[in-house]
């Protein structure tokens, strides 16, 4: 018996060396130590010994246990060890190698431009509201004092979609001016009134560097009692200057638009020249800036508001314009272009 346990501890050592796996080991432990393994055999068979050779094979037995148990765990870590050198060579990573470059995205220039102008009018007391890109003829036109048949409706060329399904609102257009929004928020939040109306517009346009068919505008509405132009022109050199960081005048000159009364157009100091005259400013000192007046009491009627006890002034710039002259860019038609030679400059 003494002969057969040297064998059966060589042979599960020999088992040991050849098995080169995790998973093998545990087939080569099953044989030699499981419920059926050969060393549970044979202690199987110390019942049929005496008392004196069952001690002395007792102990020998498990000697040789706790012998191929020692040969197992050290075969386990010579094991789990390279398996780790194996993973770690074919996962290795160079921790010291340059990374990838993601590309980051960034604020196209003329959402830039309408944080800044959002956040210097909320600065003075306005709120932000937006309102429909696709509107109503009544809103777009009649509720602004432009009935059907008024020429004032050629001044802008317009796309005009489906019948509206509220059949007193006319047809729907895709919006031409953020106005609209001057009735929409009359009749939504009454008088008194202070907003900004940030937004895109769309008109049947022949394009080039000034003109698209696609820009965004900037409307603005204040309703309140014992209002005047005086307002209008203290807000807007405060506005311009806190945008452009440094001085800014304005100028009024007379400008129509059937909902204003009176109607004028705002110029700015050139930023080019300070007023001395350039190519940009065609040499006058001034530049064109937006369209304005007193909210004419036609559009305070339709949008619900006591034409006796308030009144206001409007105004709309075009904030796409507005973006050209911060950063310099001499073609409004880069904006939409989608190029990013274009985008990443900004
Ligand atoms: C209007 O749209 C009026 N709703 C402005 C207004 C509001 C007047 C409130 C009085 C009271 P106008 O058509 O001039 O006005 O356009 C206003 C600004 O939009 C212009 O000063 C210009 O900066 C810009 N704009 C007009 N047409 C284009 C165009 N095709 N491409 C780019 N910007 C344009």
């Amino acid at each position: 018996m003494q002969k057969n346990l040297k064998e059966l501890l060589s042979d599960a050592k020999g088992a040991m060396k050849v098995a080169n796996s995790l998973e093998a080991l545990k087939e080569v432990e099953r044989k030699y130590l499981g419920k059926n393994g050969a060393l549970t055999e044979l202690l199987k068979t110390l019942k049929d010994l005496s008392l004196e050779e069952k001690r002395e094979m007792g102990t020998l037995m498990n000697e040789v246990k706790v012998a191929i148990g020692e040969a197992l765990g050290q075969r386990q870590r010579e094991l789990e060890r390279s398996e780790i050198d194996k993973a770690l060579q074919s996962e290795w990573i160079d921790l010291t190698a340059p990374g990838a470059h993601f590309p980051i995205g960034h604020i196209h220039p003329l959402s830039q431009t309408q944080e800044e102008v959002e956040r210097i009018f909320q600065q003075m007391g306005f709120t932000v509201i937006d309102g429909p890109e696709v509107e109503s003829e009544f809103y777009n036109f009649e509720g602004l004092n432009i009935p059907a048949h008024h020429p004032a409706r050629d001044m802008q060329d317009t796309f005009f979609l489906n019948k509206s399904p509220d059949a007193e609102e006319g047809r729907l257009v895709l919006r031409t001016q953020t106005s609209p929004n001057q009735v929409r928020a009359m009749r939504k939040y009454g008088a008194p009134l202070r907003i900004i109306v940030p937004g895109r517009v769309f008109r049947n346009e022949a394009t080039d560097a000034s003109h698209e068919h696609t820009f965004d505008q900037v409307e603005g509405l204040l309703i309140d009692e014992n209002i005047s132009i005086a307002n209008l022109k203290a807000v807007m050199a405060d506005f311009l200057g806190r945008l452009f960081k440094r001085e800014m005048r304005v100028r009024f000159r007379p400008g129509y638009f059937p909902f204003v009364e009176p109607g004028m157009e705002l110029d700015m100091s050139c930023l080019f020249c300070n007023e001395k005259g350039c190519r940009v400013c065609k040499h006058s000192g001034w530049i064109e800036f937006m369209g304005a007046g007193m909210v004419h009491p036609n559009v305070l009627k339709a949008g619900h508001v006591d034409s006796k006890k308030y009144q206001g002034w409007a105004f709309g710039f075009g904030l796409t314009r507005l973006a050209m002259m911060r950063y310099g860019i001499n073609d409004i038609r880069h904006f939409q272009s989608g190029d990013l030679r274009f985008n990443m400059q900004f």
